[in-house]
C-alpha cells in the first residue's frame, strides 16, 4: 500500500448460489487485514465487499431449490453478512448487485455503450443442450455431446450484443508492460500477456431472456438481460458513487487494489480494463491475484466433499487463531494447503508458546511483584539492546511486506520480536530479581518485557483484533489507544503515568493436538483430507457399532459421500431385465447412474422422486452404460427392494451423513 492520499481496497463480490467456504473467508479477511493496517498507518481507507447476485449459477441455485431467484439471493446474502460479523470484517459498504444504486449504474453505462457502438447486436453461434438448458460453444463439448449430461446437442444461432473488446487488445498489452505494478505478482501477469498473444475476441455482453431471464435488463433491448462479469465488475465503481456521486467517486477511484483469486484473473485483467478505457476511467492501480487453499493436497470441492466451513473454524478454534493461521500460512500468489496438523502446530508454536506465554508472564509477574502497576518509564541498558531492535525492526519490517504484499513475512518477524521478548524475560530472570529484593531493576526488566508486547501487539491487532485488544487492555491502555497507531508503535519507551495491568491467565489455551483430532475425527468440521493422521487419537473414538462383526472407524465412514438427489428421468435398457437408466440431479450437477430395480419399479412412477446415492463412488460401466454413483435402497428378507429416500422436501445434493 504505498500511496499516502488514500486506500481502496476491493475483494471479489461471491456468488450467491452457495454458503460461503474458506476460499471466500481467506480473500475477505485478507482485504480486512490489509484495510486494518492502512487505518493504522493513518491512510484513509476503503473496503469494499459484496455479493453477485445475478447469472446462471445464481439462477439454477433458486431453481433447485424450487424458489425466486431473488429469494435465492436473500437467503444466501446473510449468510455471507453473519460470517463477516463472526471473523470480524470492518469493510466500509457491501454491496449487492440486486440494488437499485447498482443496476441503475449498469444501465447507464449500457446505454452510453450502445450509444457511442461500443456495443453493437451479431449472431452467435454456439451448441445448445435442451435437457440442461445451456448454452456451449464447440470446445466445450465431450465427443460431440453435452458435457453435462451426455446428450445430443443442437446447433443455435442466436442474436445476440457484443462489446467491441477487440480494438483494445494492442493498447491493454501496452498498458500491462509499461505499469508493472497493474498486475501481480509477475507471473499472473505474464500469464495475462500470454493470452492476449491470440487474438482477442468482442466479448457477448448479452443474454437472451427467453434462456436465462435472471439478470439486469438491456436498456436498449427488453428482450435480455446483462452477462454476468459485464453487471459484477461494475460494482467496483458503482459503490463508490460512479455516475451518482462526483465527489465521492473522484475521492475513491480508481481502486488501489482489487484482491481477487487466480481463477478470476482474464476477468479482471482483460474484460475489466478493456471495459473501464471504453467508460474513459482510469484504471485501478493493481489487480492482485492470490493462489488457492487446497485441502491437503486437494482442490477443495463440493464434489470432492472436502470443503473447510469457515464458521466451524471460527466457532471450534476462535477467530482470531483462524485468521493468523490464514495471513502467516500462505505466502500471497502461491497455493496453500490447509489441514487441522498444520492449523494446530501454528496454534501451538506461535500463539500458545511464544506470544500467550509472554504476555501471561509479563503481566502476571507484575501483578505479583509489582502490585499490579506498569510504571511509566524505565532506564535503559545494552541488556535491551536487541529487544528494541527486533521489535521496532519488525515494525519497519511489517511496513516494507505490506507494500510487497508478503503478509507471511511481516507476521514472522513480529513473532522473532514475540521470541525475543522471551529470551530477554530468560535473561534477565526477573523471579531473581523479585527474590533478591532488586525492586529498581525488577521494574526495568518489566517494563521493557512490556514495552515489547504493547508493541508487537499493535502490530498483532489488525490480525487478531479481538486477542490483541484483549492484551492491550491489560497492558493498560485505555479504549482509545486500543486499535493503534504507527507514530506509538515505531517508538519504544515513550514516557506515560503508571498504568495498572491486569493478569492473563491463558490468552492462547495450548491446544491438545491428540485430543482435539479426536474431537475432529467424531464431528467433522473439516474435510477428511485435511485431518492430520492421528493413530493413537483415532484409536480412543474406536466406533462402537458393530455390523454383523464390522467395525468402522468414523473417518472411514465419512469417506462416504451420501446426497440426496432427485430422479429427472428414468427408462429400461435394452436387454437387461432387472436394470434402469437414470438420470438425476445430485445439486450441483446432472449424473446418469445405472439401477438393478427395474423388477420393482416402473421407470414412470420414478420421475420426480428424491433418493439417496452414493455420490463419490468410482464411476463403472454397467452392461456398457456409464453409471456415476449408486442408490440406496432397502432389500427385504422376500428380496424385494425399497428405495431409501427422505422425510419431506430436500433441495437435490444435500448431504446425507
Ligand atoms: N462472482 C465472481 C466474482 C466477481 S468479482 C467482480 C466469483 N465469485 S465466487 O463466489 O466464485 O468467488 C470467487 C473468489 O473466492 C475467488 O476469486 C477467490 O477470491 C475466492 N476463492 C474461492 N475458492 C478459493 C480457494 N479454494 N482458495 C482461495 N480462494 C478461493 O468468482
Amino acid at each position: 500500500m504505498p500511496e499516502k492520499d488514500k486506500y481502496y481496497v476491493t475483494t471479489p463480490i461471491y456468488y450467491v448460489n452457495d454458503k460461503p467456504h474458506i476460499g471466500h473467508a481467506y480473500t475477505t479477511i485478507l482485504g480486512d487485514v490489509l484495510a486494518r493496517y492502512s487505518r493504522l498507518l493513518e491512510i484513509p481507507t476503503f473496503f469494499l465487499t459484496g455479493t453477485d447476485e445475478h447469472g446462471q449459477k445464481v439462477f439454477e441455485a433458486a431453481r433447485r431449490h424450487q424458489i425466486e431467484p431473488q429469494e435465492q439471493c436473500d437467503r444466501t446474502v446473510v449468510r455471507f453478512q453473519e460470517l463477516w460479523r463472526k471473523l470480524e470484517i470492518t469493510h466500509d459498504d457491501f454491496i449487492r448487485t440486486t440494488e437499485t444504486r447498482h443496476v441503475k449504474v449498469v444501465q447507464k453505462i449500457l446505454a452510453d455503450l450502445y450509444a457511442r457502438d461500443q456495443i453493437y447486436a451479431a449472431d452467435y453461434e454456439g451448441w445448445y443442450c435442451v435437457g440442461c438448458e445451456r448454452f456451449f460453444t464447440e470446445k466445450d463439448l465431450l465427443e460431440g455431446k453435452c458435457p453435462e449430461c451426455g446428450r445430443g446437442v443442437d446447433q443455435i444461432v442466436e442474436r445476440n450484443y457484443f462489446f467491441r473488446m477487440s480494438q483494445y487488445r494492442d493498447w491493454l498489452i501496452e498498458y500491462i508492460e509499461s505499469h508493472p505494478e497493474f498486475i501481480q505478482p509477475a507471473h499472473r501477469r505474464q500469464e495475462t500477456l500470454g493470452f492476449l498473444r491470440s487474438p482477442l475476441n468482442d466479448l457477448c455482453i448479452s443474454r437472451p431472456k427467453s434462456r436465462m431471464s435472471w439478470g439486469i435488463e438491456l436498456p436498449f433491448d427488453r428482450d435480455y438481460v446483462t452477462y454476468v462479469w459485464f453487471d459484477a465488475l461494475v460494482n467496483y465503481i458503482s459503490a463508490v458513487g460512479y455516475l451518482a456521486d462526483d465527489a465521492r467517486f473522484a475521492r475513491w477511484w480508481p481502486a488501489s487494489c482489487h484482491l481477487i483469486g487466480k481463477d478470476i484473473l482474464t476477468t479482471h485483467t482483460v474484460y475489466w480494463p478493456t471495459m473501464l478505457k471504453a467508460m474513459g476511467l482510469p484504471l485501478p492501480r493493481t489487480v492482485f491475484a492470490h493462489g488457492w487453499w487446497l485441502v491437503g493436497r486437494d482442490k477443495m470441492s463440493k464434489s470432492l466433499g472436502n470443503v473447510v466451513n469457515p464458521m466451524d473454524m471460527a466457532a471450534n478454534y476462535g477467530v482470531d487463531p483462524f485468521r493468523y493461521f490464514l495471513m502467516a500460512e500462505m505466502t500471497l500468489g502461491q497455493d496453500a494447503s490447509f489441514t487441522e496438523d498444520a492449523f494446530f502446530n501454528r496454534y501451538n508454536a506461535d500463539l500458545a508458546n511464544d506470544l500467550g506465554n509472554l504476555a501471561s508472564r509479563v503481566t502476571r509477574m507484575i501483578e505479583r511483584n509489582l502490585e499490579g502497576v506498569l510504571p511509566g518509564a524505565a532506564p535503559r541498558s545494552e541488556a535491551e539492546a536487541e529487544l528494541i531492535s527486533a521489535t521496532l525492526g519488525a515494525v519497519a519490517a511489517m511496513r516494507e511486506n505490506l507494500v510487497a504484499m508478503r503478509i507471511d513475512r511481516g507476521l514472522s518477524e513480529a513473532m522473532a520480536a514475540v521470541r525475543e521478548g522471551n529470551r530477554y524475560f530468560e535473561q534477565n530472570a526477573p523471579w531473581k530479581l523479585a527474590r533478591n529484593g532488586d525492586q529498581e531493576e525488577l521494574r526495568r526488566v518489566l517494563y521493557h518485557a512490556a514495552e515489547c508486547l504493547r508493541i508487537v501487539s499493535g502490530l498483532l491487532y489488525p490480525v487478531m483484533p479481538g486477542k490483541m485488544a484483549e492484551l492491550r487492555s491489560s497492558l493498560g491502555l485505555s479504549d482509545h489507544e486500543i486499535a493503534p497507531h504507527i507514530d506509538k508503535l515505531a517508538h519504544w519507551g515513550a514516557e506515560r503515568p503508571p498504568v495498572s495491568v491486569k493478569p492473563l491467565a491463558a490468552l492462547f489455551p495450548r491446544i491438545d493436538v491428540a485430543k482435539a483430532l479426536a474431537e475432529s475425527a467424531a464431528e467433522p468440521a473439516v474435510a477428511d483430507s485435511a485431518k492430520a493422521a492421528a493413530p493413537k487419537a483415532q484409536a480412543k473414538t474406536k466406533a462402537a457399532t458393530t455390523v454383523e462383526g464390522v467395525i468402522v472407524e468414523y473417518a472411514d465412514f465419512t469417506k462416504i459421500q451420501l446426497r440426496t438427489a432427485r430422479i429427472t428421468a428414468a427408462e429400461r435398457i435394452e436387454g437387461a431385465d432387472r436394470l434402469l437408466r437414470l438420470q438425476i440431479d445430485i445439486g450441483d450437477e446432472a449424473r446418469q447412474i445405472v439401477a438393478g430395480i427395474a423388477a420393482f419399479y416402473q421407470p414412470q412412477e420414478l420421475v420426480g422422486r428424491t433418493v439417496i446415492v452414493v455420490a463419490n463412488l468410482k464411476p463403472a460401466r454397467i452392461r456398457g452404460v456409464e453409471s456415476r454413483g449408486m442408490l440406496l435402497a432397502a432389500k427385504q428378507d422376500d428380496g424385494s427392494l425399497r428405495l431409501l429416500t427422505v422425510d419431506g422436501e430436500t433441495a437435490p445434493g444435500t448431504p446425507v451423513g
